[in-house]
């Protein structure tokens, strides 16, 4: 099938295409739309088409049904996952509720749908600071990812944040040696590192964002060379919209359930070769409250 004859079809199936920045080009590039976890979720709760096909991984097409209980969502390939959805248990939810009243839970959106429906809030990388702003309880459970929650703990010296020690392996690999041997090797470029990192590499990090945190801030950057610590995914969007700037990444910078996700399956699904995803209706309505305060606290 060419790439007429897809949009042809997706167009007569009324269906919509979500990609995440790390996922491969080919599937970027046939994407309606492309974006952090944040804009993937918001967005996909404004579209009109029925039928919306989420090329990343698995949290993320949960997400979107979550979000969109009546529409039919697909994933490319339903082994396609986040190791570190699956760090945290209900149980050390449950626990830490126990030990403190004042209490509001946050998960991170890298989180199963059973999490989320055991959370207050939910949060991305793009809005964590909004949303625990918004959070009047003293105590925050911070789950899973204890990265991000330690890089930005610091900013909020009334609350107790408590924060669970789940990671990303692809970011929390990246150490302090690495960083100071891509500095030693490119002394002008400045460092854009996303908050999944260890917080013990932020003394050498310029700016810290989520994927699209990282391509905006570098469009307002007049440097010409960029040491970037994130997924290489992000590396297309890079290059297509800054030619003329250099990037320079750690070694392996690889996430397996991402890179999992292959242009073919869109074809499948548009030929209704696949199944679509389903969320138990008593864990989705749970969850969607935590998605909801998290969009709540970001209009706000
Ligand atoms: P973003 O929300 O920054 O796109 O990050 C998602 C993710 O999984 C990062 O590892
Ligand atoms: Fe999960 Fe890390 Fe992959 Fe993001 S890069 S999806 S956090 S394993």
């Amino acid at each position: 099938m060419n790439l007429d004859e897809l949009m042809e079809l997706k167009r007569k199936k009324d269906a919509v295409i979500f990609a995440h920045y790390y996922v491969d080009k080919e599937v970027q590039a046939i994407a309606d739309y492309v974006g952090d976890s944040f804009f993937l979720a918001k967005k996909g709760t404004m579209v009109n088409e029925k039928n919306i096909i989420m090329a990343g991984v698995y949290f993320m097409g949960e997400t979107m049904k979550i979000l969109n209980p009546d529409k039919h969502v697909f994933l490319l390939e339903i082994e396609a996952d986040c190791p570190m959805a699956h760090m945290v248990t209900v149980e050390e939810i449950e626990n830490m509720r126990k030990l403190y009243d004042d209490l509001s839970v946050v998960c991170y959106v890298n989180s199963t749908a059973e999490i989320k429906a055991h959370s207050d809030y939910c949060c991305t990388s793009a809005n964590v600071k909004k949303v625990i702003s918004a959070i009047k309880e003293k105590n925050i459970f911070f789950v899973p990812d204890g990265n991000l929650g330690n890089n930005i703990k610091h900013l909020f010296p009334d609350k107790n944040i408590i924060c669970h020690t789940g990671h990303c392996p692809v970011h929390n690999h990246v150490s302090l040696e690495e960083v100071k041997q891509l500095k030693e090797a490119h002394p002008n470029a400045p460092v854009y590192a996303h908050p999944e990192c260890d917080p013990s590499i932020m003394g050498l990090v310029d700016v810290q964002g989520s994927t699209s945190g990282i391509i905006e801030e570098i469009g307002k950057s007049s440097s010409d060379e960029f040491i970037i610590l994130t997924e290489e995914g992000i590396l297309w969007e890079l290059e297509n919209r800054f030619s003329d700037k250099k990037f320079y990444f750690p070694e392996k910078m690889v996430c397996e359930g991402m890179k999992k996700v292959k242009i073919d399956d869109i074809i499948s699904i548009l030929k209704g070769e696949k199944e679509e995803i389903f969320v138990l209706d008593d864990v989705s309505i749970k969850a969607k409250r935590a998605l909801d305060n998290m969009l709540a606290a970001c209009n706000n």
